[in-house]
């Protein structure tokens, strides 16, 4: 059997209230449309994504993730509504999955199934309390007749709780011969893909309705809807990261984006977040730590410590308020309160509490390169671009400038004077 997916993602998404086209906006670090396009791709890789809204924004984002996926245009001025969005397109699959870009829950698992009906259509079913908004699906003796919109619907109708999560399997004769029929003779003026179903139905075709859950098949079209998907993706990646041997403390208020990879035991504590392509390796993150885009492996972060991106941090301990940015830290003891960012910094080096890498003039960034075995007193300033050498001290409170050679001392602050009695004269008392 070939398969061919369909992704509908021209929409408006007004309810989302926001410039940025509704299937950018991320869930878990990644954006909607780009969680449906990887269950997708499990599946098979002819793949049509069709726009309209924001067409050339979203295009280029596809395109710069996934470079082989068709993208088509609708024509949404003349054939607005989910059949319009598939008029003019032909399928030489033998079977063509419709969903939809707003649904980034949605497993290749469960579409799978879908595409092994045996039904000369297979469509998803909700089952919900309140069916409000959703199309209600008339199914009789166990297989679908119609899918009647709520703008269209009589009150009889609109009582049914069985409503059209939006996702089908079809035969793909079954849209090359009825989506050039489709018309807008409808409440809303649209071309609606439901109602192939009851073109189907006339025909003598059976349309298999699959029950499916909310928790993968829920719609995204409000900022609130946003956040109900992104607890329930949450809830499944950190699920998945237990069961691999991560123990987390409060695992509700842990926040890891999907592109994260944890490898022996590691151990998150209460608020930490993992955000973008994280590798972190045998290590404990203690709480309310921000790490994002880094590698880490066999150290200890935080308390509340900041770990942003491209840094790479190998047998090392990052205390409480100490930031590290585009670092490679290896062996490395960074206790309190510190800044490290654009620097090299080797086994077995000391960086103490106050610590700044001064890594930026204004108007570019510089290197800041520390050896082996080097004690950096507390609040110094490291001027980049600067090395020190290995085996080098630095005094506390020093600005360091120049480059400091193995062995050395570098001491650069103010040789400090007594006056005696001075408090006693100035307070005259
Ligand atoms: C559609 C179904 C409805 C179902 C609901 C489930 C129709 C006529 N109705 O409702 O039975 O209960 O989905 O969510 O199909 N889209 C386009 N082009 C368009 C319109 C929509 O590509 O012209 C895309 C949207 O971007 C979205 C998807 O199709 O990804 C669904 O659109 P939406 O407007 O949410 O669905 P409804 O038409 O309201
Ligand atoms: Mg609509």
């Amino acid at each position: 059997m070939s398969l061919s997916i369909v992704i509908l993602a021209a929409g408006k998404g007004t309810r989302m209230k926001s410039n940025l086209p509704k299937v950018l906006h991320k869930i878990s670090g990644k954006a909607m449309l780009f969680h449906i396009i990887e269950e997708s791709l499990k599946l098979t890789n002819e793949i049509t994504i069709v726009l309209s809204h924001k067409f050339d924004l979203v295009k280029e984002q596809i395109e710069a993730n996934y470079p082989n996926l068709k993208i088509v245009k609708q024509d949404l001025q003349n054939y607005p509504g989910t059949g319009g969005a598939l008029k003019g397109l032909e399928f030489k699959s033998n079977k063509v999955l419709i969903l939809n870009g707003d649904m980034p829950l949605v497993t290749a698992n469960s579409l799978e199934k879908l595409t092994q009906s045996s039904a000369d259509i297979a469509m998803t079913i909700l089952e919900l309390n309140n069916p409000t908004g959703y199309g209600r699906v008339v199914i009789k003796d166990g297989f679908a007749k119609e899918i009647v919109e709520e703008k269209d619907a009589t009150t009889a109708q609109k009582a049914i709780k069985s409503v059209n999560a939006g996702v089908y399997c079809f035969n793909s004769d079954i849209l090359n011969k009825f989506i050039p029929k489709l018309d807008n003779n409808n409440a809303q003026k649209e071309y609606y893909l439901t109602d192939t179903i009851k073109m189907a139905v006339d025909e003598g075709l059976k349309i298999e309705p699959i029950v499916v859950d909310e928790d993968e098949f829920m719609g995204v079209n409000s900022k609130v809807h946003l956040s109900i998907a992104d607890e329930f993706m949450q809830n499944r990646i950190k699920q998945k990261h237990m069961e691999n041997g991560v123990i987390m403390r409060n695992p509700k208020s842990i926040y890891i984006d999907c592109q994260a990879n944890f490898i022996g035991e590691c151990e998150l504590e209460n608020g930490v977040c993992i955000e973008g392509d994280c590798t972190i390796e045998n290590s404990k993150i203690r709480a309310y730590s921000v790490i994002e885009d880094s590698q880490i492996k066999n150290c200890s972060i935080g308390p509340m410590a900041h770990i942003r991106p491209k840094s790479k941090l190998i047998d090392t301990h990052i205390g409480n308020f100490v930031e590290v940015k585009k670092s490679t830290l290896n062996g490395v003891k960074a206790g309190h309160l510190s800044y490290m960012g654009d620097s090299e910094i080797d086994e077995g080096t000391n960086i103490g509490a106050g610590v700044i890498t001064c890594n930026y003039d204004g108007k570019n960034k510089y290197q800041t390169k520390i050896g082996k075995n080097v004690f950096v007193g507390s609040d110094s300033q490291l001027v980049a671009p600067v090395t020190l050498e290995d085996n080098t001290m630095v005094a506390a409170g020093s600005t360091v400038t120049d480059s400091v050679p193995s062995g050395a001392l570098v001491i650069s602050r103010v040789k400090q004077k007594i006056v005696n009695g001075f408090f006693n004269k100035f307070f005259k008392k």
